[in-house]
């Protein structure tokens, strides 16, 4: 039996799990909400992001993409993109951070309109170095440090446009991060160190989206979880759902794998990585490295050494080892075989920010953090289920009325359906 080429399109088969995005480059393809913009995009630079820009192209605009992380850009994404009119690279797979903030502010001295972010380091840098701001219409930001950033920026009055904070609706964070970044973390960092999940202790630090889709997913496949936290109302979460909460320091000499998932910096101490057991692995699936005080971890070695499958092993003064995930970069975008979210997951957050870059230009606003509009939320959920031949129910006039009744038995009692 002869085996056929999957077409010439590389990103063919991530396309095939992406219903919502194509359904939406279909439609802003005859429409064209983005015609004649200039749009800044940063994000990671792989299969499901290639989907993505080339819809973002498709709605008319002229895309100057770059990553978001230096770490997780995929040269064949790149290529396959930079080939096509109207997609502009400002990104190589081989650049390092520094050269990659060249590329980034490269990109905006082009002064894009609109800019669509993962983090919104895009948006800091432009506020942050003299490149000119006064052509920007908006951003839409996809993560939840991101957005944390933006909100900071409306709060000192730097921000100048609105933006829309595409993390923070439900067809967002209620997949993405909790199914897709908890999924893809855990598979990926147990995959490439070929440890198994059922049995191990796994430390998971911040019980947000991230970390409960973590902690429950390791728990499913058989492991011991425990769980800290600084918000009590999180912490409560995680013992309702059966976790064992308990401080980092007591966390610290029970765990076999570690992952954070706070947004934050330095959660892992020396005094944490002094109390661990040898050659506990740690991993971050949050923001950056510096969630794992990785810069503390080096002060606190006495040597490294690589020891494969994306593995940085570091001796500490007692001879004990700890082994690092990745540079402690994402776990799920970075290491030898990432690759990121599902791409079936990663389809309602693109559609998502598809739909919020289209509601920039349409709606006027002031500057300021907005969430998306509810009914294009709904909408990115309607054509996802569409897509997976889901029907549900509508509420009937009736339990519309009901809902929204004080006088309810008189309401009843005067419907005969
Ligand atoms: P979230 O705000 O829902 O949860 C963060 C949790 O961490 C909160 O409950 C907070 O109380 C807790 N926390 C903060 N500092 C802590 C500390 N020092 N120790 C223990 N807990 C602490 O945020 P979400 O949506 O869960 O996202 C978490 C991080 O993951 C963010 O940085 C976000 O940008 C990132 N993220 C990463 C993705 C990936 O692909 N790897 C995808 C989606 C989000």
């Amino acid at each position: 039996m002869a085996t056929r080429r999957h077409g010439d399109d590389p990103l063919a088969r991530t396309r095939e799990r992406m219903p919502v995005v194509e359904s939406l480059r279909a439609e802003f393809a005859e429409t064209e909400p983005l015609s004649g913009l200039m749009v800044g995009v940063a994000s990671h630079l792989e299969p499901k992001t290639g989907v993505y820009l080339e819809a973002v192209r498709d709605a008319g605009a002229r895309v100057l993409f770059t990553a978001s992380n230096h770490e997780s850009t995929h040269a064949d994404v790149v290529d396959h993109l930079a080939a096509q009119s109207g997609l502009e690279p400002f990104v190589e797979a081989e650049m390092d951070q520094t050269e990659l903030d060249a590329a980034r502010r490269d990109l905006l001295a082009r002064e894009p309109e609109l800019l669509l972010t993962d983090g919104a380091q895009l948006l800091a840098l432009a506020y942050a170095s003299d490149v000119p701001t006064d052509q920007l219409r908006g951003v839409a930001e996809q993560t939840t440090s991101g957005v944390h950033r933006i909100e900071a920026m409306a709060d000192d009055g730097t921000l100048t446009v609105p933006a829309l904070a595409v993390n923070h609706t439900p067809v967002k964070h209620r997949f993405d991060n909790v199914h897709g970044t908890g999924e893809s973390a855990l598979a990926n960092l147990m995959v490439t160190t070929n440890r198994v999940t059922a049995g191990s202790t796994i430390v998971v630090a911040g019980y947000g989206y991230v970390g409960r889709g973590i902690a429950r997913k390791a728990r499913a496949l058989g492991a011991e979880t425990l769980v800290t936290e600084v918000e009590p109302r999180a912490a409560l979460r995680a013992h309702m759902d059966g976790h064992d909460v308990v401080p980092m320091a007591e966390a610290a000499p029970r765990g076999d794998v570690f992952i954070t998932a706070t947004g934050s910096c330095r959660v892992l101490t020396p005094d944490h990585y002094r109390a661990m057991a040898d050659r506990a692995l740690v991993c971050n699936a949050g923001h950056r490295a510096v969630e794992l005080g990785v810069d503390k971890l080096r002060e606190l070695a006495v040597a490294t050494e690589a020891v494969g499958e994306g593995i940085t092993r570091f001796e500490l003064p007692d001879g004990d080892h700890v082994d690092l995930f990745a540079d402690g970069e994402l776990a799920n975008l970075a290491g030898p075989y990432a690759q990121g979210h599902p791409a079936a997951v990663m389809d309602t957050t693109f559609g998502a920010l598809l739909l919020a870059a289209r509601s920039l230009v349409e709606t006027d606003r002031t500057p300021g953090v907005y969430e998306l509009p509810d009914e294009l939320d709904r909408e990115v959920a309607e054509r996802k289920l569409a897509a997976h031949g889901v029907d549900i129910d509508e509420r009937t006039s009736l339990q519309s009325a009901y809902e929204n009744a004080w006088r309810r038995e008189r309401l009843l009692a005067n419907h005969e359906e």
